[in-house]
């Protein structure tokens, strides 16, 4: 029992020891990470750890870029439930798919965003890879334009953009320059910048172009506006890249929100494509998206796949196939697919009639002074309101309401209960 006893205690003095060695010898204790600096956290996250820690029953987070019901839950849609019991049925097995990911998928992806109509999809000219979400196209088409685009390093994204682009193309190895996008004046788009930016950017630039639902400012250019874009951008001889997150959901119908891209390529643009299936089918953390290039013959395609094939292997090797499989699924089946199509729809439309129902608020029962008409103006999941930095600030602290520091709303965390909550606070930060 002794024995034991000491032996118990001379294994407490040794793991001290050998805890705190430095301590021991008087050394100070240095890591190989010791220069390793303290990053900033996310803005968004950032925003909803505050979030989290308020106790108010009050409290809205209007920061997080992701559709939530009128209850404030998140929301799986049925078609999406509907293709897990048919892939669960079939039980399919967990083999790796190919690098550029499960066929069916980027097949129905491609038909989905270039249109039955699309030439280039007709002749077999589009290059495209299913990717991790629309984050992982925007990296591996970043990557790939920087090895094998000949005009030029540069990309001009708009002011302001996704938060996330910056990062993506720098570190993809392209230099990341803007052009004039919102204006803040009349909280709409400053398309006179936009053109003259464009314009006078060296020859060959790439050009980021948000197809619809513009995040994080929810204005996009008409269809006229479009069409003037398509000529300018082609005169300049630049290179058209569209990030489309929001097919879908910016208007509730998947081709009128496919308009820009699809008139670019009619207009013989031969231009990249990132697509993300995180939104309009809620399909968030399955990382589902697709990276495509069209191309000029289907001989020139096949050399483009291959070096897609060699910028991502080394990178994932291939995608994840589930929500590939969904998607796959969702798409391929008329029926899913007619199901899907009702159900973008009512998503698009409730975050429609939350902004109607917020100006109305600031409007007829505040009587704000102020113009809120680019509440409903403004389109997608996002709407910048035009709140200072204080205004925020204070929404915070006196009224528990949360969102990011440049006024951006998720107009898909507001819900027809706290809908006149919010009007009320708003109306108290800015009359
Ligand atoms: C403009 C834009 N592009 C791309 C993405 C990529 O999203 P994900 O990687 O979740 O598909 C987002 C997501 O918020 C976005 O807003």
């Amino acid at each position: 029992m002794l024995a034991a006893q000491s032996r118990v205690f001379a294994r407490a003095v040794l793991t001290r020891a050998t805890l705190r060695p430095t301590a021991a010898i008087g050394v100070r204790f240095s890591s190989v990470w010791s220069n390793v600096p303290m990053g900033p956290p996310d803005a968004i996250l950032g925003v909803t750890e505050a979030f989290k820690k308020d106790t108010n029953p009050n409290k809205m987070n209007l920061g997080v870029g992701a559709y939530r019901d009128d209850a404030g839950k998140p929301f799986v849609l049925n078609c999406v439930r509907k293709a897990e019991d048919r892939i669960m049925k079939d039980l399919l097995d967990k083999e790796y798919a190919g690098i550029t990911g499960v066929p069916e998928f980027n097949k129905g992806a491609a038909l989905l965003a270039y249109g039955a109509d699309s030439s280039p999809l007709k002749e077999g000219r589009i290059a495209i890879t299913q990717t991790i979400s629309g984050t992982g196209a925007l990296r591996v088409g970043g990557e790939f334009l920087a090895r094998w685009y000949p005009s030029s390093k540069k990309i001009f994204v708009p002011t302001p953009t996704w938060g996330n682009h910056i990062p993506i193309f720098k570190d993809s190895g392209l230099e990341v320059n803007h052009y004039k996008y919102f204006d803040k004046k009349t909280n709409g788009l400053d398309f006179e910048g936009m053109v003259n930016d464009i314009k006078n950017a060296p020859k060959g630039s790439i050009i980021l172009l948000h197809a619809c639902a513009h995040n994080p400012t929810g204005v996009d250019p008409t269809q006229a506006q479009w069409d003037e874009l398509s000529k300018i951008i082609k005169g300049a001889g630049h290179f058209p890249f569209f990030d489309m997150a929001y097919q879908g959901f910016a208007s509730g119908s998947t081709d009128k929100d496919a308009y820009a891209l699809r008139k670019f390529v009619q207009d013989g643009h031969l231009l990249a494509l990132s697509q993300s299936f995180a939104k309009n089918m809620g399909l968030y953390g399955e990382r589902t998206g697709s990276f495509s290039l069209v191309t000029s013959s289907p001989e020139e395609k096949a050399r483009v796949d291959s070096q897609i094939k060699i910028v991502v292997r080394p990178m994932y090797s291939n995608p994840p196939v589930n929500g590939a499989r969904i998607v796959a699924a969702v798409l391929n089946s008329p029926e899913l697919n007619a199901e899907w199509l009702k159900e973008v729809k009512v998503m698009a439309d409730r975050i429609i009639t939350m902004r109607t129902q917020l100006k109305n608020h600031l409007v007829n029962d505040h009587k704000s002074k102020l113009n809120w008409d680019h509440i409903t103006n403004q389109i997608g999941m996002f709407c910048y309101t035009g709140l200072t930095p204080e205004q925020v600030e204070k929404l915070k602290n006196e009224h528990h309401i949360y969102l990011t520091k440049d006024g951006r709303i998720s107009v898909a965390g507001i819900s027809s209960k706290n809908v006149a909550y919010l009007a009320r606070a708003i109306h108290e930060v800015t009359k």
